[in-house]
């Protein structure tokens, strides 16, 4: 799919919160992710926010072909996500709640509590051609939507 018809199609209602397996213990809780299993994508690449002031403001962006999956696998954060028509906002406050986030979807995360660790799953290897930043740009890309 190209990039145009990405942004027409992608919607707030194709992301979702996935519960994860959880296997407690008295001595401590697990949870799994495989892929294609427990999530729709094969992850190619894993990376983590941690040390993040409270009142940061990440992400600020869409992508045009990668998929995530997000989590608080400690404390708590809000992720808002936009199709450029809609909004919805999730509050991520267990690491058994995955949050999946489809290509075409702009994202922001904040109300980062303090010692909040935010773990990211991703279908992509990193490439900065992937990333739509500017906020104009995707209001074009998504443009069909608001007709
Ligand atoms: P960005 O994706 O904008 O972070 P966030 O959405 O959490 O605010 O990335 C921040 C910076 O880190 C940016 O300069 C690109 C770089 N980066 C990599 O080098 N590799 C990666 O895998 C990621 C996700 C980011």
């Amino acid at each position: 799919m190209d990039k145009h018809e990405i942004f027409a199609k992608s919607t707030i209602e194709d992301c979702r919160i996935i519960e994860l397996m959880r296997n407690t213990h008295r001595n401590g809780a697990l949870s799994v992710i495989e892929n294609n299993e427990d999530i729709p994508f094969t992850t190619k690449r894993i990376y983590y926010l941690y040390d993040i002031p409270g009142d940061a403001e990440r992400g600020g962006h869409a992508h045009c072909d990668n998929q995530s999956l997000i989590i608080a696998v400690s404390g708590c954060f809000t992720v808002t996500l936009n199709d450029g028509k809609a909004t919805k906002s999730f509050i991520l406050n267990r690491p058994y709640k995955a949050l999946y986030v489809p290509a075409g979807l702009w994202r922001e995360i904040n109300e980062f509590s303090s010692g909040s660790v935010c773990l990211v799953l991703t279908s992509e290897i990193y490439s900065e051609d992937d990333y739509v930043r500017d906020y104009d740009e995707f209001l074009h890309l998504t443009e069909a939507k608001r007709k």
